[in-house]
This record gives structure tokens, C-alpha cells and sequence, in this order.
């Protein structure tokens, strides 16, 4: 087989056979065929689509790449949750021990944040000690004294997506729904559990800014997980604004500790207690409610345990930045707009997030919200406060901040429903 022969047939159009997929896929995963050469095949992809059985067999080929975890040992189903991101979304660290409590086990491999939507690992690393890499028999360890486990997906898992995902960052190839699906799907399959509900953010602070494409990505991932024997469900839900009132490391960590101790933005909690019957829905376990573990504090129990599992203090003093700046009301009326997007710039400006896959991220840095869309403000009033490490960095996060928020008479008419649609098999 010859790998031009695969870049014509894409750009021409035309689908590529199982073969060729797994021959390409296979053949870059070993070195066998050239970056520019996968670049311009991720392009054509991009630009020409694939169909379901392409889809599937490319996100096979990726899954083959590496090992797939194997939980059947255990004695209770497993079930997982994956947002594609946005700002604010801090939601697996009160529902992977919220669900836990209520009866399955959630084996989570999870990421780091890249430009303006944070990572999960980057918010639990802000707790003093906690560790994101694990073996799989320290993974294991972890779900049977928790029975919930958020970690770094090892070098063994889909690293044809590795290699392919590092290349799309760079060639203006990541915003491809086959390509989105398909490295998603061959992570969480890979992972191993049995049952999955997507998050699909939609609005500016997430990758799909539209309803239509949005739905788009989430029928396409919903049949990959049904085709490879995964209980799949998606929500579509709002990232037009931020999610809760707290963007930042530690101070996303301070507002799950704030849910997880019955209490925390009425978002956060919506979203989180839908998840979770989702997830609990979708594993078919049943018998306890996720409303009654946050009040009854077993899933702050189940945290607790969790983050003692992998090395964490829960007890210790989270980070906080040296430098605050408050942001207040232009006039007084409604707050009519608050940008996801660019709020989620302005906490990455202040130190929150990273440019490149090798920088560090400052634990304390980020944005706290002082008003959401559709409240009232006074002129002057505090709509929210920038964290920072240095004092400099605020001229930035400002700049960011510009034209992202608007006080007028009554909220957005535009302004999305948390849940905006679900998308089963
Ligand atoms: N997240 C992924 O894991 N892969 C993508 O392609 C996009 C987001």
C-alpha cells in the first residue's frame, strides 16, 4: 500500500477501504509514513469528511494501536463521563465520587488543558500531593478504595491518537468532526468502560460554537459507543457563558468542594446531579439518588477517599494567587452577556492555562464570577475578580475581557438552556 494513494483517494473524495485505514493508521503510528504526508491526509480528511464506516474503522484502527483496559474483574458496572470542554467545567470533580457513592465504579482517563478550556488534571494538581499518573494496578487500587478514578491516560492507550492529535494542534486539522469523534471514542472505549455519557459543550467557550454541529458530533460519537458494545448518551449543553462562578486550577477545585458539601452554584449542582443519573442510568444501577449522596455527604466521603487514594491531602490549603484585581458594573440593568470564550482567555492570560503542551500552569490563577447572565447589577458593583501571580499579567486578561460582557435591560434571548438537547442510540 502506498500512502499517496490514500491522500489522493481522500481529496478526491472518494472513501477509503478498511484496508487503507488500518494500513495508514497503523503505518503512522510506527514511523512508516511521513508527518507531512498524515497532515495532508488530515486535511483532506477535514476538508472531504468521512462516512460511518470510515469513522468506525478509523477509530478501530486507533484503538488497535494500543491496549484496551479490561474491568469485567470487578464486582459492580463501570460507567464514565467525557466533556469536550469549555470553561468553567470543573463537573468530574464532584460527580466521579458523587456517581461512586451511588453504586458504580468510574474509571476515568482524563486531560490537560490547551488554550482557553482547562484540563481536569491541571484542577486536581492543585491539591497538595495529589498524583495524575498511575499504573493500571495502582488505577485499580484506587477504584476499590474509592470506587471512582481520575488519571492520566498511560503512553499504552490509542497512541496513533497521541501522535495524530499533536499533529492536528498544528495544521489547523483539529476541528474535524470524523477526526473529533474518533479520537475521543478511541480513548474512551480503550479505557474500557461500559457505559459513557458525552458532554457536549456548545456555545463560544466550546469547539463547536452551533447547535447543528454540535448535534452533529454527538450522534457521531453516540454510534461509535453503540457500535463498539458501549451504553452511549450525550447531552448537548450551554458554553455560551461559564459554567458556575469559578475559572481557574484551585478555584474550580474550591467551588467541587463546594458542591460535594451540598452547597455551590445552582448550575454546577443541575449539571452535575443530571450527569450522574445519566451515567448511573446508563450502567443500570439504581437504587440511591445522586441529590440525596450530596446531602448526606457520601460523595464527599467518596472524595476524600479518592484523592487520598493518589497521594492528595484533601485537608491541605488550596493555592491562592498573590495578585486580585476586581472588574465592576459599567451602568446598572441586567447582565445581559457574559462571553465564555472570553472569560476563558482572560484565566489563561492570568496563568491558568497553557499555550504549548510543555508549559506549567499557576494553581491559583483564573477569573471568579460575581454575576451570571440574567442578574441584576448596581454601577460599580464587583462582576468579578482576576487572580493572578504577578500584577502584570491583569493588562492582558483585561484586553480579553473587552466586548465580553454587556449590561442592558433584560438577559439575552439567545442565551442557551443548560441542557439543550440529549442524543441517544
Ligand atoms: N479532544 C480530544 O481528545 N480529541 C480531539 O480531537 C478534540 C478534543
Amino acid at each position: 500500500m502506498d500512502a499517496i494513494d490514500v491522500i489522493v483517494a481522500k481529496r478526491d473524495g472518494r472513501e477509503l477501504s478498511g484496508e487503507q485505514i488500518s494500513w495508514v493508521v497503523d503505518a503512522y503510528t510506527r514511523g512508516a509514513i511521513a508527518e507531512e504526508q498524515m497532515a495532508s491526509l488530515a486535511m483532506a480528511i477535514l476538508l472531504n469528511g468521512m462516512t460511518r464506516p470510515e469513522i468506525g474503522r478509523w477509530t478501530e484502527a486507533m484503538i488497535r494501536s494500543g491496549s484496551r483496559m479490561d474491568w469485567s474483574g470487578l464486582d459492580r458496572p463501570t460507567t464514565d463521563k467525557h466533556s469536550t470542554g469549555g470553561v468553567g467545567d470543573k463537573i468530574t470533580l464532584p460527580l466521579a465520587p458523587l456517581v461512586a457513592a451511588c453504586g458504580a465504579y468510574v474509571p476515568q482517563l482524563s486531560g490537560r488543558g490547551l488554550g482557553h478550556s482547562g484540563g481536569t488534571l491541571d484542577k486536581l494538581e492543585s491539591i497538595p500531593g495529589w498524583r495524575a499518573s498511575l499504573s493500571n494496578d495502582e488505577m485499580l487500587g484506587v477504584l476499590r478504595a474509592a470506587g471512582a478514578v481520575v488519571c492520566a491516560a498511560g503512553d499504552g492507550l490509542a497512541p496513533a491518537d497521541k501522535k495524530l492529535y499533536a499533529l492536528r494542534d498544528v495544521t489547523g486539522t483539529v476541528e474535524s468532526i470524523p477526526l473529533i469523534a474518533s479520537s475521543i471514542m478511541s480513548k474512551k472505549i480503550a479505557e474500557g468502560t461500559g457505559a459513557l455519557v458525552l458532554d457536549v459543550k456548545v456555545g463560544s467557550g466550546a469547539f463547536m460554537k452551533d447547535v447543528e454541529h454540535a448535534r452533529e458530533l454527538a450522534r457521531t460519537m453516540v454510534d461509535l459507543g453503540t457500535d463498539h458494545g458501549v451504553t452511549t448518551v450525550a447531552l448537548l449543553t450551554a458554553m455560551d457563558r461559564p459554567l458556575g462562578l469559578a475559572v481557574g486550577n484551585a478555584l474550580e477545585v474550591r467551588e467541587s468542594l463546594e458542591v460535594l458539601s451540598g452547597g455551590g452554584p445552582s448550575d454546577v449542582v443541575e449539571l452535575t446531579v443530571r450527569l450522574a443519573r445519566e451515567m448511573l442510568e446508563a450502567a443500570g444501577v439504581t437504587g440511591r439518588d445522586p441529590e440525596d449522596a450530596l446531602k448526606d455527604g457520601s460523595a464527599m466521603d467518596a472524595w476524600r477517599r479518592m484523592i487520598a487514594a493518589q497521594g492528595g491531602d484533601p485537608d491541605a490549603a488550596l493555592p491562592e494567587a498573590a495578585e486580585t484585581l476586581e472588574v465592576t458594573a459599567p451602568a446598572s440593568g441586567v447582565l445581559s452577556r457574559l462571553d465564555a470564550y472570553g472569560v476563558g482567555v482572560a484565566a489563561w492570560r492570568l496563568g491558568a492555562g497553557r499555550a504549548r503542551k510543555e508549559d506549567s500552569v499557576s494553581a491559583g490563577a483564573g477569573v471568579t464570577l460575581h454575576a451570571k447572565p440574567g442578574d441584576t447589577v448596581r454601577e460599580g458593583q464587583p462582576l468579578m475578580t482576576l487572580h493572578a501571580d504577578e500584577a502584570a499579567r491583569f493588562e492582558r486578561a483585561l484586553a480579553a475581557l473587552e466586548g465580553s460582557y454587556e449590561v442592558g435591560e433584560a438577559a439575552d434571548p439567545g442565551m442557551l438552556p443548560l441542557v439543550v438537547d440529549r442524543i441517544t442510540a
